[in-house]
């Protein structure tokens, strides 16, 4: 039996050598301490021992089974740092490989434009005022003093829904619909996007206006004309030149549009203003007593002027954009110009 403890002890630590994962290594043990395990069968086995020879196995099982024991524990040990560092290596970081740089996004140029805008109307004072894009004819043109019959309706080539509304074809419908809600004094812009069947170098379907309007008991004419070129002349430089042409909008009265001298030529005549140096940019007017009347405001109490632009026309003499369709073309090499 001493040498079957021996042999035993012998072979389970050249087998632990050999173990390589946690498995094996469980696996081991219950070949060696496991309820039919072969030093558990030994132990069985002393019962039938003489007198004599009982406390000599038994001390000497005893201390195979203490060997044992702690060449397991270490084994686990082993295999359990080894698991570690194998770790470790896998998940290592490079820290010597150069960084991936990160790419910025920058806002749309048309949105470039739209902020500045609003920047140079904000300090006059003037709030920010939003409306839907899905419009009713009411707000569309109705309240704007363009009833069904009137010929302004047709230059607008309208998009209309199946529902009997439509997408707006500019902003102006917010006038009416902050007027509903608000009393004198009034001084807001509205920016937003704006549809339209149309589509050429010039015109997409879905582009940009920013309306403007100011209410109050005695707004002018002159105000109005001070207000577009403190605005053209932080827009687009101090040395631009201004002039209105009078024009036709049926919520105005009388109006006017308002031309400046182009900013790519400075006035002398090129491509861009059809050699005429001046480019006309907004149209405006003092607000017509049809609309206040539709938004039951009292004509003769209060007195306004509204005006409204296209900001793709802005931005393109900002930066000039030979093709405006461009800017909806989702092309980064484009885009990443602005
Ligand atoms: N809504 C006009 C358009 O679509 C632009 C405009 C002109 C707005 C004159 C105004 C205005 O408020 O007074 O072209």
């Amino acid at each position: 039996m001493k040498a079957e403890l021996q042999a035993i002890q012998a072979e389970a630590l050249e087998a632990l050598k050999a173990v390589k994962t946690p498995d094996a290594l469980e696996s081991l043990r219950i070949t060696y301490f496991g309820r039919r395990g072969k030093l558990t069968d030994v132990m069985k086995g002393m019962g039938k021992l003489s007198k004599e020879e009982r406390p000599v196995i038994g001390k000497l099982a005893n201390e195979v089974r203490a060997t044992l024991t702690e060449a397991f524990e270490a084994a686990t040990q082993t295999l359990h740092r080894q698991q570690q560092e194998q770790q470790l290596e896998e998940e290592a970081v490079d820290i010597t490989l150069p960084g991936r740089k990160p790419t910025y996004g920058k806002a749309h140029p048309i949105m470039q434009t739209l902020e500045r805008i609003e920047a140079i109307f904000g300090q006059m004072g003037f709030q920010v005022v939003t409306g839907p894009d899905v419009e009713t004819e009411y707000y569309n043109f109705d309240a704007l003093n363009t009833p069904v019959d009137h010929p302004a309706r047709d230059l607008h080539d309208t998009f209309y829904l199946t529902d009997g509304r439509l997408l707006r074809t500019h902003t102006s419908p917010v006038q009416v619909r902050a007027m509903e809600t608000q009393k004198p004094p009034i001084r807001i812009i509205v920016p937003g996007k704006c549809y339209r069947v149309d589509y050429d170098i010039s015109h997409t379907p879905m582009f940009h206006h920013v309306e403007g309007l100011l209410v109050d008991t005695r707004a002018t004419f002159s105000e109005l004309k001070g207000v577009l070129t403190s605005f053209a002349r932080q827009m687009f430089g101090d040395k631009t030149q201004m002039r209105f042409r009078p024009h036709f909008f049926p919520f105005t009265e009388p109006s006017a549009e308002m031309d400046i001298s182009c900013a790519v030529c400075q006035g002398k005549g090129c491509r861009s203003c059809g050699g005429t140096g001046w480019v006309e940019i907004l149209g405006a007017g003092a607000v017509d007593p049809a609309v206040f009347e539709a938004v039951d405001y009292d004509p003769d109490q209060v007195t306004g002027f509204a005006f409204g632009m296209g900001v793709e026309r802005i931005a393109n003499l900002q930066f000039r954009i030979p093709d405006i369709r461009t800017l909806y073309e989702n092309d980064l090499r484009f885009l990443r110009q602005f």
